[in-house]
């Protein structure tokens, strides 16, 4: 089968030479049995790769399944792909068929496997090894016809290093590796890229395609693509929705794109306004910051209050006070209080403090807007997934966190799934 039309068939994009070789690598090994291990950044289009492969396989009209490893609490994971008996840890009313049950005959993709735990991966070995597994709380060794793809964006060897991924686990995943390039190892193929999800969203939304002009095109070589074809595709669907003008300049496409060092551009990319998202994290930031300045400065002006004994004498009351707001923030989110603050450090200014203190702790001070740390994270994440409209993988990309952090997120905060 040649290139061109694996690439029509499952909507591959892009001409450079490593995409072709990692292609021609998964074409070929796809009708055979072999585990195959993938390897790329984010966003390059491993599980597209795993898809081909399964498809492309014997197993074709067999199950396939993607698990982001990742995303997974360590607690349940082994459940999830081995099963479990009913009874075999709190919580488990019934039985359960892991992955590897279900998807008997299939391809299963674990993404991320980097991720998994040490005992998960003894167990994924012996799988590998002699197509065996026992379910959670069993003893029963049962019997498996599963084929592997993993994919990872971690160096595996050095997680063997660290004692942290099995080292023959390791050498009996990589049989065959494939490795995805990155998108800015392959810039000739990014404006292709851009032009076909151009064209793909103006047909989505029905409106006409986005062109770029030159000095744009020049913009979209010139970003770096910390995440990848994802990112580029995310971009463009942006674009194709929000602009007005259906020309897009390079000041107009720098509006979507993450500000990043570049010695060419400059001014394009720091001095834009970035959207609307980034600037509402930026002005949490700046609110945290400047409360912890705030407690601070409170802090200072109980001290001085209380190496001042005069005063203190004046203001017994202030003094109690004083103490309470700073038991308070012993167990919260805020610095405890200040006891190895020095004398010498509280050359504080004048006029006296407790004058300031009295307003400075008037709760009728307080802002309107919840400043709950918790619950401006609860919004940002149900932002972040609307924005992205519910994956995962996008959103906790967006948030700056793991994946596997917003899925615990989202269980301690009860989110629901969008
Ligand atoms: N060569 C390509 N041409 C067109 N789209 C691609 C290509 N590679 C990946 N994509 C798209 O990019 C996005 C990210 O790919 P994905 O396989 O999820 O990346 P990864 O698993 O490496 O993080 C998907 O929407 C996928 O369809
Ligand atoms: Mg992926």
């Amino acid at each position: 089968m040649d290139l061109q039309s694996i690439k029509n068939r499952f909507n591959i994009i892009g001409n450079s030479p490593e995409l072709n070789y990692a292609l021609q690598v998964a074409v070929q090994v796809a009708n055979t049995d072999l585990t195959v291990l993938i390897i790329g950044d984010s966003g390059v289009g491993k599980e597209a790769f795993s898809s081909i492969i399964h498809s492309l396989s014997s197993r074709k009209h067999n199950p396939f399944i993607a698990v982001n490893c990742g995303a997974i609490p360590e607690g349940t994971i082994d459940s999830e792909l081995f099963g479990h008996e009913k009874g075999s840890f709190t919580g488990a009313v019934d039985a359960r068929k892991g992955y590897f049950e279900t998807v008997n005959g299939g391809t299963i993709f674990l993404d991320e496997i980097g991720e998994m735990p040490l005992g998960t991966q003894a167990r994924l070995l012996r799988v590998l090894e002699a197509g065996e597994y026992i379910r959670v709380g069993s003893s029963k060794v049962q019997k498996t016809d599963v084929r592997v793809i993993a994919a990872t964006n971690k160096d595996l060897l050095k997680l063997v290093e660290q004692n942290k991924f099995r080292e023959d686990l390791y050498y009996r995943l990589s049989t065959v590796p494939i490795r995805v390039p990155s998108l800015s190892s392959r810039k000739e193929d990014i404006v292709l890229l851009f032009r076909k999800f151009a064209a793909d969203f103006a047909d989505k939304y029905k409106t006409p395609s986005v062109q770029l002009d030159e000095e744009a095109k020049s913009l979209l070589l010139e970003y770096p693509w910390p995440g990848n074809i994802r990112e580029l595709k995310n971009i463009a669907e942006q674009i194709s929705v929000l602009s007005e003008n259906k020309q897009i300049s390079a000041k107009a496409l720098s509006r979507y794109l993450q500000p990043y060092s570049s010695n060419r551009l400059p001014a394009i990319s720091q001095a834009q306004p970035q959207n609307e998202f980034q600037n509402e994290r930026e002005i949490l930031y700046k609110l945290f910051f400047d409360m912890k300045k705030d407690v601070n400065e409170l802090k200072r002006m109980f001290l001085e209050v209380l190496q001042n004994p005069s005063v203190a004498a004046q203001n017994p009351s202030l003094i109690n006070e004083l103490k309470d707001l700073n038991n308070g923030h012993e167990s919260g989110y805020l610095p405890a209080p200040a006891t190895t603050y020095q004398p010498v450090q509280l050359s504080m200014p004048q006029p006296a403090a407790p004058v300031i203190m009295d307003n400075t702790i008037d709760e009728h001070e307080e802002v309107d807007e919840s400043l709950n740390i918790m619950e401006k994270e609860k919004e940002l994440i149900i932002k972040a997934l609307k924005k992205h409209k519910g994956k995962r993988k996008d959103a906790s990309l967006d948030l700056g966190i793991s994946e596997r952090t917003l899925y615990r997120k989202l269980k301690e905060y009860d989110i629901e799934e969008l």
